[in-house]
């Protein structure tokens, strides 16, 4: 190993550096496209946690060719710092020149996508069919480290399919091409987003380089990152939907990792955090001219939110049937406010729409 990093009172890293970069702390936020863009990133930043956040991936050939949508995508705030641009695409020069163009935009850090497994995505060799063809990907990592100065990393999946598990040789390639940091995915392609917990090529890689590998799959909370720290030695982990789900998990991982007491969250406090990332995305969508795409946006953002609060497939489903951005406003408020009525210990039941309401006192 030969980057820097500090293990803390858990005996587990508290930070590493890609290259002169110090990713404090080593949790990470992960790219999710159609969820984690700039609004969402702000309202995750200001409750704190991530020591890293990413763009969603952004099409080369849409940077290259200068579409709005590609550069909607890659915008970030002057204040997000480290910020990765996560590009993706199977065309060595494309992926060059969006490198170059993203770097000239401010990213601290380049990320390139082998782990997509959309077949829109793979069926032109991006994504993760790049882990089948290492000498494309091979090529295609060369030449985006010779078009830039930034630090240069790669997030893959564990392999494409379980008879090709290859992440521990790519990586040592990657390294040997100077790539600086990798995040894997335990999944394989062919998992998609099930299979059954392997961590084994995450550890494997740890063990084949000396860059920070970052470990990434169903990490949601204190126990799960404490038990991908154990099984694999990883330089720090990387949160995708566990961060929807519960967007003060990062911050709780984040204070375990330097022996903190966890922040208590209150019912009001994610009431309040919700609305707010309506309003904001709203806002935003507004601002693009795109304002019909706000209510699909929170839809999609729901289904995770909602999972683990009490009830809260009554809250999804609510939501989802929602016609207004007003609509889903009152719904969100009136299933918190009922929850907070139980939780003061009043009692609540259930009527025959399928809604919770405070029995009348
Ligand atoms: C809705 C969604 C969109 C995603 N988009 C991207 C993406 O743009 N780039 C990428 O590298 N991975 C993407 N991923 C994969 C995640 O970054 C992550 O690797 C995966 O969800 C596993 O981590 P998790 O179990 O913590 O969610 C996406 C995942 C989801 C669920």
């Amino acid at each position: 190993m030969t980057y820097k990093t500090e293990t803390g009172p858990q005996g587990f890293p508290t930070y590493y550096d890609v290259r002169n970069i110090r990713i404090s702390p080593n949790v990470v936020l992960a790219p999710m496209e159609g969820v984690t863009d700039v609004i969402f990133r702000r309202v995750i930043r200001s409750i704190g946690g991530p020591g890293l956040t990413y763009t969603e991936f952004i099409a080369s050939r849409g940077i290259v060719h200068n579409e709005r949508r590609s550069w909607d995508m890659a915008s970030f705030d002057p204040d997000e710092r480290p910020i990765s641009l996560q590009i993706y695409g199977n065309n060595p020069e494309w992926m060059a020149e969006a490198a170059k163009q993203l770097q000239d935009e401010g990213a601290t850090i380049l990320d390139i996508n082998m782990g997509c497994p959309a077949k829109k995505i793979c069926k032109k060799s991006g994504g993760s069919a790049l882990m089948k063809d290492p000498e494309l990907a091979t090529e295609i990592v060369r030449a985006v480290r010779k078009a830039i100065d930034i630090p240069l990393t790669v997030k893959m999946r564990s392999g494409f399919d379980a008879s090709m598990r290859n992440a521990p040789e790519l990586c040592k390639i990657f390294e040997s091409e100077g790539v600086e940091g990798l995040t894997i995915h335990w999944r394989t392609r062919e998992d998609l987003y099930g299979g059954e917990r392997a961590v084994d090529k995450i550890a494997e890689a740890v063990d084949s380089v000396s860059i920070p590998v970052i470990a990434n799959g169903d990490i949601i909370d204190v126990e799960s990152a404490k038990r991908m720290f154990e099984d694999t030695g990883c330089a720090g982990v990387m949160l995708g939907r566990g961060a929807i789900r519960d967007p003060w998990s990062m911050l709780h991982i984040a204070q375990w990792l330097r022996g903190e007491p966890l922040t208590e969250v209150t019912l009001e406090e994610r009431l309040r955090v919700l609305i707010m990332y309506y309003d904001r995305i709203e806002e935003h969508f507004q601002q693009l001219d795109q304002h019909r795409r706000t209510l699909g946006r929170i839809k999609m953002m729901i289904r995770n939110f909602a999972d683990p609060l009490p009830h809260g497939k009554i809250l999804r489903q609510k939501v989802c049937r929602a016609q207004t951005l007003p609509d889903a406003k009152d719904i969100t408020k009136r299933f918190f406010d009922t929850l907070i009525e139980y939780d003061q210990g009043k009692e609540g039941a259930f009527v025959d729409d399928g809604w919770i309401t405070p029995k009348a006192s």
